[in-house]
Formats: structure tokens, sequence, C-alpha cells
């Protein structure tokens, strides 16, 4: 398996290591318990140190905060809670003097309802130019009190709420986040603009959000749902267990909101538009599409540079089923001529660590795919916290903040957005100057797991991050060759390094399998004794 053009003029983003910081949780610079950007640029020394290339910057634009920033009130200014756009350039500059890259995110899809442009749809007349901006519709049924079709939110409940004159608008998510009609050329005139004002200001790509959503099938037909699709059904179309449901099961097999074949002029256009800027300007998308094909036509030559590969992220802890991904991955990109993308955790899915059952097993299993994870050619990314091991949290009740939360009762993403230990013995762990709790409470008992405590420790979760990340340096090769040593083990050969995972429940012997012994890196104390490589355990060996 081969990537495309190994030249040494290749891009930055090719073989990045690329840090999402989400910003309310990352760090506190004025003590008001949520996380803004002096405090993450406090902080960009310890990512420099971490050893990533780059950091993604969930968004900070004027938000009423609905859904924590995915639902912009303008696009072009930063929400006071999180500080200035000067604050957004001192952060910029700061980044590029220690070498670090700066993804922001960009959420096309929909806007805030308190955008002025939706104000302004709200106060004009069905059928105004203002409306057109987004979609709204008649209703069904007498009276038109029916929603215009079956669509479902992400969130839960309708894709459609009511307003007075009685029209319905679609959100595919919240009710506060309107999907806007991306056939309306006005929208993709938006954009350009806000793309061009981030680029002026220096920002080294965007992360696009709901990427595969913009456009909808024109006629806004039904959706077809099949009866084992239906909430409840048991039925489980990814395959997946222990992800996040809300952002797993989007994928149906009828979509004609998602992924429609028009929404490529979109990313054709915003590639004419950073071709422009000097310096390798990059665009991820967040596409959570049915195939790799479908992952691989968002990463074409004339259109993103990136697309998450959470077929990475879904599979469950198993050699074959890690492998095939590797293989689905790697011939879906042949065709295209682009690089792949590898991730285990975001902010919207669970903690790693407790997907794969959290606790001692848990987190050698975490600490073991992502080692094979940053094995792999292409680019990887990584989502604060996991770097410290850090599980999934169990939010009560009463703090959660999630929409998805108030649409279904389900408990939501808020447990792996819970603000990082930075120090010290009680919450906020220095996250912040502020006294009490953060805007989502630390557990009492992670003392041990901040930053101070694991960078005295060299078995630390922390302290193996940036071992690995050092030896991933090492790696160069765009090429891998797939072995198959054992029925439980995952390997690859990546030039002279071997990258070996063991999924199984027992120990294997590494030279009795034929491979070699000499550790470069290793998932953790202990997971190779001689030829040895412990159950839960990975290696890069030669
Ligand atoms: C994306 C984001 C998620 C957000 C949603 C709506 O999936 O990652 O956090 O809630 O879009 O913008
Ligand atoms: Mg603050």
């Amino acid at each position: 398996m081969t990537l495309n053009d190994p030249s040494p003029t290749r891009e930055w983003w090719r073989d990045a290591v690329i840090y999402q910081v989400y910003v309310r949780s990352f760090a506190d610079s004025d003590g008001d318990g949520v996380g803004d950007l002096p405090g993450i640029t406090a902080r960009l020394p310890y990512l420099r140190d971490l050893g990533v290339d780059a950091v993604w910057l969930t968004p900070f634009y004027t938000s009423p905060q609905k859904d924590h920033g995915y639902d912009v009130a303008d696009y072009t200014d930063v929400e006071p809670l999180f500080g200035t756009l000067a604050d957004a350039d001192a952060l910029l500059t700061t980044a590029h003097d220690l070498g670090l890259r700066v993804v922001v995110d960009l959420v096309p899809n929909h806007s805030s309802s308190a955008h002025e442009w939706f104000q302004a749809a709200l106060a004009a007349a069905p059928g105004s130019p203002e409306r057109a901006r987004y979609l709204f519709r008649d209703g069904r049924g007498p009276e038109g009190a029916e929603p215009p079709n079956n669509w479902v939110s992400v969130f839960g409940g309708p894709a459609w709420t009511r307003v007075e004159d009685g029209q319905w608008y679609l959100h595919l998510f919240d009710s506060s986040q309107p999907d806007f009609d991306w056939r309306n050329p006005e929208v993709g005139d938006l954009f350009e603009g806000v793309l061009r004002f981030w680029l002026d200001r220096g920002v080294d790509g965007f992360r696009v959000d709901v990427a595969h959503g913009l456009v909808k099938e024109a006629s806004l037909r039904d959706q077809i749902v099949g009866e084992d699709e239906l909430p409840g059904s048991g039925a489980d179309v990814n395959g997946t267990q222990n992800t996040d449901r809300s952002m797993v099961e989007r994928t149906l097999r009828d979509e004609p909101m998602w992924d429609q074949p028009e929404v490529h002029e979109v990313y054709r256009r915003w590639h004419r538009v950073l071709a422009e800027y000097p310096g390798d300007r990059m665009t991820v998308a967040e596409a959570w599409t049915q195939t790799p094909e479908s992952m691989a036509r968002f990463v074409r030559s004339d259109e993103m540079s990136q697309s998450f590969n959470f077929a990475w992220l879904v599979s469950p802890w198993s050699a074959s089923a890690f492998a095939a991904v590797i293989t689905d991955t790697f011939a879906a990109l042949a065709d295209v001529h682009a690089d792949p993308t590898w991730v285990l955790s975001n902010h919207d899915v669970i903690r790693h660590v407790t997907r794969y059952g959290g606790g001692e097993q848990g987190l050698a299993r975490a600490r073991a795919a992502t080692l094979t994870m940053l094995g792999l050619p292409g680019s990887s990314y990584l989502y604060q916290g996991e770097e410290l091991g850090l599980e999934q949290v169990d939010v009560a009740p009463q703090f959660r903040q999630d929409p998805s939360w108030f649409r279904t009762g389900e408990v939501g993403r808020d447990g792996c957005r819970v603000p990082i230990p930075w120090s010290g013995e009680q919450a906020p762990y220095g996250f912040g100057p502020g006294a009490d709790q953060p805007w989502l409470p630390q557990p009492d008992d992670w003392a041990g797991l901040t930053v101070a405590a694991q960078l005295e420790d060299p078995d630390s979760t922390l302290a193996f991050y940036r071992r690995a990340l050092a030896a991933r340096r090492e790696l160069t090769g765009t090429r891998i060759e797939m072995l198959t040593p054992a029925e439980d083990v995952l390997a690859f050969r990546r030039d002279d390094v071997v990258v070996v995972l063991n999924c199984g429940s027992t120990p294997v012997d590494l030279a009795a399998l034929g491979l070699p012994t000499t550790p470069l890196a290793t998932s953790g104390p202990g997971v190779l004794s001689g030829s040895t490589l412990a159950a839960d355990g990975a290696v890069w060996v030669r």
C-alpha cells in the first residue's frame, strides 16, 4: 500500500499530528470557569513540548453557546466569553513562533438562530429573499401543522421548528441551529468571505463541521427508513457499540440530507480560494459518510486536503477489524491520490479509554491503539486529555449541557468535555485562577492525572505520548506492508520498523512469529519483556 507522492515537498499536514483543543475546556485565564483564548495561548508551550505539529481549535466565534460554539452568530468575531480578535491574533502569533500551526473550525451547515441573517428571515415574510438563505417551507396536513418532511434532528426530535406565521425551518441539529440553503449563491459568497477573513489573519487551515451536510436533496423528500433502522429496533447500522449514538446513528441507508453530489462543488470553490494563499493552507472534513469510498470523494485532488477517518474510531477492539479499516482506507484513498487520517477520540464521542472498557485494561488498550495509530503513515488527530489517559466522566444530570440531552434525555457528550486537570490536588486542578468547579465539574479523583503529576512519572500516559510523538519523527515511509502473524495480532511493516498490536487475551512471542524484537517504542512499562508482547499491548520494533 502506497501513499501519494512521497516527495520532499509534501505539504506539512500530510503526516502531521494535530491536537484538538475544545476551547471551553482547555485552560481558563480569567477565572470564570470557562476556557478561553488567552488560556490556550499561555499553554501552547505544553503542546510544543508534547510534540504535536498543529492545534485545531473548536469554534470560538460569537455564539449564544447553545451547542457550545457550533451555533455561530458572527463568523468573523470572537465570543466575548473566549476573548477578542486581538486575543485570536496573539494566539496565532504565539503558536507560529513556537512552530505550531493553527486550524480553526468552520461551521457552514447552519448558523445560530441569533445570526443577523436568521433574525432578518424571521422578521421577513414567507417567500422573501431573507427566508431563502435558510430552508423555510410550508407544513403538511391540515393548516400545515405537520412538519414538511419526516427528517429527524441528529440531536433527537423533529428536524423542523414552526415559526409564528406558520412556516417551518429545517435544523438538522438543535432548533437554535437553522440550516443554510446552500443552493442559494448568497450563502457560498458569505462563506468565501469568512474563509478569506481567517486566512488573512494567518490561520493554517479549517476543520469543516458537518461537511457532508451542506447541500440537501432539492426536493426535501421524506427519508425512507427501514423497519430495521427505526430507533429501538436494536439495529446497529455501523456495526459499532459504545460510541456516542447520536453521532453514529445518523448513518441510515437512505440519506437525502447527507452526502449529496452537489456538496463537492462547495469544496472545489474553497480549494481555489485556499490555493491563492501562500504556505499550504488545508481543510479537513468532518463527514460521517457511509463508506471509505464516500469519504475519499471529499479528498479528491481539487477538493479538501483531509477527511476524518471515523472508521478507525468506531472499529471494535479486534485485530482483524483494525486491519480491515487500514486496508480499506488505503484502497479507497489510492484511487484519489490522497493521504489517510486517523483519530480515536474527539469532543463528540466517548473517550477511547472508556470505549475499550475503562480502568486499567481500557487504558492499556487505549495506549496500544494510539501507538498503532501513530505508527501509520498519514496524519493523526489527538483530542485534549487523551494524552492524560482521561476517561469519560459521568456528569450528573443537573450539570449536563449538551443540547442532545435536553432534546432526548440521553446522556449526551458532556462526559468527554470536562475541563483539563493541570495541577494541584482538587478542582479546578489548575484549570484557571477561579476557586470553584469549572463549567462542568471535575471528578474528585483526578489529582493523580494532572499534567504536573504525570510529568513527574516516566510511566505516565503523558510520558508515553511524549515518547511516542518523538519516536514518530523517525517513521518517514509512506508505504506499509500488512503482515498477518497470528489471528489476534495486527502487524504492519513501515520501512525497517514493524508495528505490532496484540488484541488477544494472551501474550505472544514476537520471535516465534518471525517478527523483530528491538523496541523503538512501547505502549507501556512491561508491555514487551524479552520478545514477549503482553495482551492489550503494542510495540514498534526493528
Ligand atoms: C459536529 C460537531 C458537533 C456539533 C455538530 C453541530 O458534528 O462536531 O460537536 O454539535 O456538528 O454543529
Ligand atoms: Mg475564562
